[in-house]
Order: structure tokens, then C-alpha cells, then sequence
């Protein structure tokens, strides 16, 4: 009985550069290398789920060009359901333009079609969406789609993660249909238009459920991530010391073992930790989609911590 995810959301071919150093306004330099990996939120989350165990189906929108048809392939190699994601004329599917340098990175989205993902495409869906155990959305589609997406979830009885990245501004009323919101430090902030760094981190996670968010669950990269407790506390998990090769996607794929762990039926604690353990994993392999976890990797390194009684 595997648990059910639909993913709605992005797909973009990123174009990876890695170079020593970020490039200065004006300047040229010589990278190492590129590559083409298929990434964007919405499908870097779907394919993490698959390949953690979900029956994953995803609903979105490439351009009728060869990225589209590698993108395409690549959620199908990792079993995603994609009868869901339609191909638009005449568009150019989503691009991220992204620079890996010192284990970090800055990215440039680029988002053609992902625009053109629209309220109808979900309804074309509805059928997906009542399979579903959990709805996962993010910030790469037109916002107008995702508060569609987020009120027919609910009106559907689903529980509805939102992944509320890249920050931008948000009707109010959006937070009201998220069961589980999970932003990082910089969104948390942009949202509450509260502080919060350090000992500020509580209050404004307090102030975004005041806002509507039923749970919330901040990621602080290495730091790990903390949530507020159902008895008003916020606990805080130390995140797994890995070897970092490229953080692209470690947060989607957070976000896919969080929203698997709660379709299962696991305690937000339980869920939160594993978020923990397969993103950590994500960091240590290059690459959005390509980096991503198997459960059997997930399973071992558990193992792991277990017998080094970490
Ligand atoms: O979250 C990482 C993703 O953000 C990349 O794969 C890139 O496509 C951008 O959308
Ligand atoms: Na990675």
C-alpha cells in the first residue's frame, strides 16, 4: 500500500555550469563544465517521491521542443505518472540557468510553459487528485493556478503541502488551504515580513500560522529544520553532516519525503526527520533530478546512523 503524492508544478531543463567562483557584473570567466539535468521544483519533487516509494503523479506543462521530450523521459524513468503534463505549442519548456560553485549555487528560472499551467489543467486531473493521499505544490507555476489547486484539494478532503518557494508576494488567503507549509529562513521572513534569524525563528514561524498554515515546517539548510509542536512549542532537528557536492533540489527533496512520510501515516516528527535524512542524501550527489535518493539508499543510511549511534 504505497502512499499516494500528485505533484503540481514546475519542470525546467537546467543548464548546470560549474565553475571556481561566481562570475563578477562584467566579467567573463572560464567555467569547467556544463550539463543539461532536468530539474524544476514541482518535478525534482515528483521524481524524489518516486524513487522514495510513492505512486507519484505529476501536472504540468513543457514546450513541444527536445527538452520537453527529455524532461518527460526523465519522470518516466522514475516512474512518475505523467498523463497529467500537457505539451504546449510553440512555448519553450522552463529553463534554469544555474552556476555551481564551492558546493553552492545561484540559479536564473526561466519559466515558458510552467506559465501556462492552468486552473482547467487541474480540473482535467480531478480524477488523479482524488486518488491522492497528499496534493505538493510550489512557486515555479502561476500563482493564481496553485491557490486553484491548493481550494480544490481541500474541497476534496486532501491534505495539501505547499513548498512556498521562490518567495514572491501571495494573496493572504492561499495559507488558509495549506495543511503543511515549508519554507526556509529567507521565505519565512518575505511571508511574515517578520525577522527571523536566531531566537526570532519562533515568533514568525508562530506569525505564519496565524496567517493560516495549519502546520509549519522551516528548513535551515545545514542547520537542519524545526516545526511548531501541536503543544504551541517549536522543536528543532539537526540536519545530517554529509559531504556536500551540489545542493540543487536537496530542498524538493525534502519536501517529497516529508509529503510521503505524512501519506503514510507517519508523525510529523517521524516526517520531518526522514525530510532530514533523504535531502542530506541529495546533497551529496550533483545534480537535481539525477542526485535524487532510491528508498533502498534512504534505508541503508538510516542503518548506518543506527550502528554509528548518530
Ligand atoms: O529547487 C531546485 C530547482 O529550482 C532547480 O532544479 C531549478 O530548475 C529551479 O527550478
Ligand atoms: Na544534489
Amino acid at each position: 500500500n504505497k502512499p499516494k503524492l500528485v505533484v503540481i508544478g514546475s519542470l525546467n531543463m537546467d543548464i548546470v555550469i560549474e565553475t571556481e567562483r561566481y562570475p563578477q557584473v562584467g566579467e567573463t570567466l572560464l567555467g569547467e563544465r556544463i550539463q543539461f539535468i532536468p530539474g524544476g521544483k514541482g518535478a525534482n519533487q515528483a521524481v524524489a517521491a518516486a524513487r522514495l516509494g510513492a505512486e507519484t503523479a505529476m501536472i504540468g506543462a513543457l514546450g513541444d521542443d527536445a527538452f520537453g521530450e527529455e524532461l518527460l523521459r526523465s519522470l518516466q524513468e522514475a516512474g512518475v505518472d505523467v498523463s497529467g503534463v500537457k505539451r504546449v505549442a510553440g512555448v519553450a519548456t522552463g529553463v534554469a540557468s544555474i552556476y555551481v560553485a564551492e558546493g553552492d549555487n545561484s540559479i536564473v528560472v526561466v519559466p515558458g510553459a510552467n506559465y501556462r499551467v492552468e486552473p482547467a489543467d487541474i480540473d482535467r486531473s480531478e480524477g488523479k487528485l482524488l486518488q491522492a493521499d497528499i496534493v505538493l505544490l510550489q512557486l515555479e507555476i502561476p500563482v493564481e493556478t496553485v491557490l486553484y489547486a491548493a481550494k480544490k484539494a481541500k474541497s476534496l478532503g486532501k491534505t495539501v503541502v505547499l513548498n512556498p518557494a521562490p518567495a514572491q508576494p501571495l494573496p493572504e488567503e492561499l495559507f488558509g488551504f495549506i495543511d503543511y507549509l515549508t519554507p526556509n529562513r529567507t521565505e519565512l521572513s518575505r511571508y511574515t515580513g517578520m525577522d527571523a534569524e536566531g531566537e526570532a525563528l519562533e515568533s514568525a514561524m508562530r506569525r505564519m500560522k496565524e496567517m493560516g498554515a495549519a502546520h509549519v515546517v522551516t528548513t535551515l539548510g545545514a542547520d537542519g529544520s524545526a516545526y511548531l509542536t501541536d503543544d504551541g512549542g517549536m522543536r528543532t532537528l539537526t540536519g545530517y553532516k554529509v559531504p556536500v557536492v551540489d545542493t540543487t533540489g536537496a530542498g524538493d527533496c525534502y519536501n517529497a519525503g516529508l509529503a510521503l512520510s505524512i501519506a503514510a501515516g507517519r508523525s510529523l516528527e517521524e516526517a520531518v526527520d526522514y525530510a532530514s535524512v533523504v535531502s542530506a542524501l541529495a546533497v551529496t550527489k550533483f545534480g537535481a533530478q539525477a542526485g535524487m535518493p532510491t528508498e533502498d539508499e534512504a534505508l541503508r543510511f538510516m542503518k548506518e546512523l543506527k550502528t554509528t549511534g548518530e
